[in-house]
């Protein structure tokens, strides 16, 4: 009883506090200038703005317009990773997700939950069925859980050179990263509306090994609707589109939940497609704005649920502690002052 009154009180104070936070008053931003903005970064308060404007309307849509997300991943040993990254999409605001996923996993993660639509066909024998589905997707999510066997690099390889040819906008996270760095150069000129890679600082090593720079612009490689959004204590998004930069601190807590990159991952599938269907510019910067303001939507949501999930369950929180906190910190980002 005790301990329930002292962690709604600390829950309570928190909430003022990072209330606080938000309202703290904020200069006048020239959001018409952002695309045309010339050896200059934006703020970090003009993506915060821009991403209130990406959340479409509840009214007068048809089922599939608030996003249509794909996630390629899972194995027999990872089914959460799928899942998480699925589940997010969804409560995230996506009308639909699909999950394609191997044949062993794929009824574990149809009894996780009946809100997905799973099929099962990851295996180098239904290349060409994967690549029908495909067309339905408005963005596609590869590598949670997805192994690193040969086979399976070998047809994470075929399966982006699918969305390529198609110019799909694409995710990847996790052992799709690490497919990517055994070849980087199958991502390199992907045309837009592009590629967010989404690696850890221990990934975003390996993939810079594999371009073989030590430049500080290494993320350049791969072409001009390519960016990476490095995952850590803070957030680092580099693009081509070097006003477009950013670094997000804020939220999160020293515990990081197993499942917390696979959240963020699903997040950005459906702000990606929210900030392209946007249009924010005529120009040729509209990817690589679209692309930013997705991921500083996708890093903060995920960031504030992990703030949020720690101050009630503490260092015992796990990802679907977090994912339960979804709403209130989605409020705060689309909503809130
Ligand atoms: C696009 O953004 C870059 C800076 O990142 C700027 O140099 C360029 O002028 C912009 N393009 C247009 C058409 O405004
Ligand atoms: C997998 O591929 C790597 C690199 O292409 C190779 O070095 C390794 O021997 C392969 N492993 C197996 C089990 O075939
Ligand atoms: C890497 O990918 C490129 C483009 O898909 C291909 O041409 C090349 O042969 C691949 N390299 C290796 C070592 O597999
Ligand atoms: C990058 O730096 C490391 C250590 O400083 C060095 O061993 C490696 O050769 C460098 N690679 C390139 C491509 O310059
Ligand atoms: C953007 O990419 C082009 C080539 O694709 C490169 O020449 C240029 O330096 C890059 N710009 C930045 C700011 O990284």
């Amino acid at each position: 009883m005790i301990y329930a009154m002292i962690s709604y009180l600390t829950y309570y104070v928190m909430s003022i506090i990072i209330f606080n936070v938000y309202c703290e008053e904020l200069p006048q931003i020239q959001i018409e200038d952002k695309c045309n903005f010339i050896d200059s970064k934006l703020q970090p308060n003009t993506f915060r703005l821009l991403s209130k404007t990406i959340a479409p309307p509840l009214e007068g849509k048809t089922k599939g317009d608030a996003g249509k997300i794909g996630i390629i991943g899972g194995s027999t040993e990872y089914t959460g990773a799928p899942y998480f990254a699925a589940i997010t999409a969804l409560k995230a605001g996506a009308d639909m997700v699909y999950v394609i996923t191997t044949e062993s996993a794929s009824p574990v993660i149809k009894a996780y939950s009946p809100d997905l639509i799973v099929y099962p066909f990851l295996n180098t024998k239904s290349a060409s069925k994967i690549r029908s589905l495909l067309p339905k997707m408005h963005v596609v999510i590869i590598g949670p859980g997805i192994g690193r066997e040969n086979d399976t690099v070998n047809l994470v390889f075929e399966i982006i050179e699918d969305c390529k040819r198609m110019g799909k906008p694409l995710i990847i996270d996790a052992d799709g990263l690490f497919a990517i760095s055994r070849n980087s150069s199958v991502l390199k000129d992907y045309p837009c509306p592009g590629v967010i890679m989404t690696p850890n600082q221990r990934e975003a090593k390996r993939l810079m090994e594999s371009v073989s720079s030590n430049s500080s612009n290494w993320y350049t490689y791969w072409g001009e609707c390519v960016s990476v959004l490095v995952k850590g204590e803070k957030d680092y998004f580099y693009s081509n589109a070097s006003s477009y930069i950013w670094a997000a601190t804020g939220g999160g807590s020293g515990r990081r939940a197993a499942g917390q990159g696979d959240i963020l991952s699903g997040a950005l599938g459906t702000f990606y497609s929210w900030a392209l269907k946007t249009e924010f510019c005529k120009n040729e910067n509209n990817t690589q704005l679209a692309q930013s303001v997705a991921s500083y939507a996708a890093a903060k949501l995920t960031r504030l649920s992990n703030n949020k999930a720690y101050m009630i369950e503490g260092r015992n929180m796990i990802a679907s502690d977090m994912i339960k906190q979804i709403h209130p910190a989605f409020e705060v980002i689309f909503f809130g002052p």
